[in-house]
């Protein structure tokens, strides 16, 4: 999968996010190791803490459909520059995609990709729960 093709996909999503508080859109695309793509956008709520983010929207609805395996996830926002994951997203994605990595890209365009182990070092997963 080429990352600029994933990129356009979250561009899309961005396009949807329901961001009627904050007016920040946010748009994600998740990449499963089979090659699928399902994405995401921010869906605000005016109880604030009820919002999601378009990272665990993505993911959701692919675990909802039977998906486990993921390999990249791309984010875009109206910032136009490079957003990073909340701490929950980033806790999301080290359930599901600990082996993967992240593509942002930088207000000049560059893609950059960030790990996710890089992300949440010392992440809390299921060993932590057998300890
Ligand atoms: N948001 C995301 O969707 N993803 C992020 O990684 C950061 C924050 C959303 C949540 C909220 O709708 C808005 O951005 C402002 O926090």
């Amino acid at each position: 999968m080429d990352l600029h093709n994933l990129l356009e996909y979250a561009k899309e999503a961005q396009k949807k996010a329901y961001v009627p508080y904050s007016n920040f859109q946010v748009g994600a695309a998740l990449l499963t190791k089979s090659g699928k793509i399902y994405t995401g956008c921010n869906i605000e709520n005016a109880s604030y803490g009820a919002t999601n983010c378009a990272e665990r929207t993505a993911f959701f609805k692919a675990v909802s459909e039977g998906e486990r395996d993921f390999q990249a996830i791309a984010i875009v926002s109206s910032s136009g520059q490079e957003t990073f994951p909340c701490g929950i997203c980033r806790q999301v994605m080290a359930e599901f995609m600990l082996g993967g990595f992240v593509v942002l890209q930088t207000a000049d365009g560059e893609i950059k990709e960030y790990q996710t182990k890089d992300l949440l070092p010392f992440a809390f997963t299921e060993e932590d729960l057998s300890k």
